[in-house]
């Protein structure tokens, strides 16, 4: 396998650029190319036999293109995908994204951690048994966010409608408790600045991105397939819905 192969990145939409935001900056110069769903979006409320039949089918789009490594940059599709896409494909390199579940724990001594994720990716097994490993160190709070992706595709960054869909979300809580925020799924770093501003309080968010795409520098090195190339590499976006609203939005989300 060559190692100047792109890397492709698969999502239920465009959330996943929050973690190929990741890779550009620690791996400039490798290639990529990203597969956004959003024509199916949003993954979170669909049955476990549906994101792992989409799953499976954006990988083999890319698989199809020609890629040295597969990033499955959605936590839902990585819950329910990942393992049937390791047992169909087991000598490919297959990296998936979880909660920063990790780091929030660890960052406090017996913190309360909320973790914002889709409904599916709450209940899943590897959710929850993450959570397990973890119940002796920290108050851990589980918060499924339905419709919340949904908000995103469509462009609410800041505004109105994601103001007042957070503001419901977070009423129940009492704020001072709460030490930190997990962003569980990839859409929702894109409004980190309009989620820490509507908890209003300070508080600690962490997300996965910056840990997955260190997790494939890693296994590209190990397999010895990191772009030796020393310019800058290409990126190519793909996407289900062929809208030119979404392509304004890709870029507005990977270049400002
Ligand atoms: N981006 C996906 C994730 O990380 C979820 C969005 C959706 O529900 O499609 O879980």
């Amino acid at each position: 396998m060559s190692s100047n192969l792109p890397i492709g990145i698969i999502d239920s939409g465009l959330g996943g650029l929050s973690v190929l935001r990741e890779l550009l900056k620690i791996m400039p110069n490798e290639n990529y190319i990203f597969f956004g769903d959003s024509a199916n979006n949003p993954y979170g409320t669909k049955s476990v036999e549906k994101v792992v039949e989409l799953t499976v089918s954006n990988a083999n789009k890319l698989y199809d293109m020609g890629v040295k490594a597969m990033v499955i940059a959605c936590n839902t599709a990585t819950a329910v995908g990942a393992p049937v896409l390791r047992a169909t494909y087991p000598d490919r390199i297959i990296v998936g994204i979880e909660p920063a579940l990790k780091p929030a724990v660890l960052s406090k001594s017996n913190p309360t951690v909320l973790v914002m994720a889709t409904p599916l990716t709450l209940q899943q097994d590897k959710f929850l048994s993450l959570m397990k490993r973890y119940t002796e160190d920290a108050n851990i709070i589980p918060l499924p966010c339905p419709g919340l992706p949904e908000l995103i595709e469509a462009g609410n960054f800041c505004g109105r409608e994601i103001e007042s869909y957070l503001e419901r979300l977070f009423a129940p809580f009492d704020k001072s408790k709460i030490d930190s925020i997990v962003l569980g799924c990839t859409h929702y770093p894109l409004i980190k600045e309009q989620i820490a501003k509507s908890w209003g309080q300070a508080v600690d968010i962490f997300d996965g991105s910056e840990g997955t795409a260190r997790h494939t520098r890693n296994l590209l090195k190990e397999a010895d397939l990191l772009n030796e190339d020393n310019q800058a590499g290409k990126v190519t976006l793909l996407n289900s819905l062929d809208s030119d609203k979404i392509k304004e939005l890709e870029q507005k989300i990977l270049f400002g």
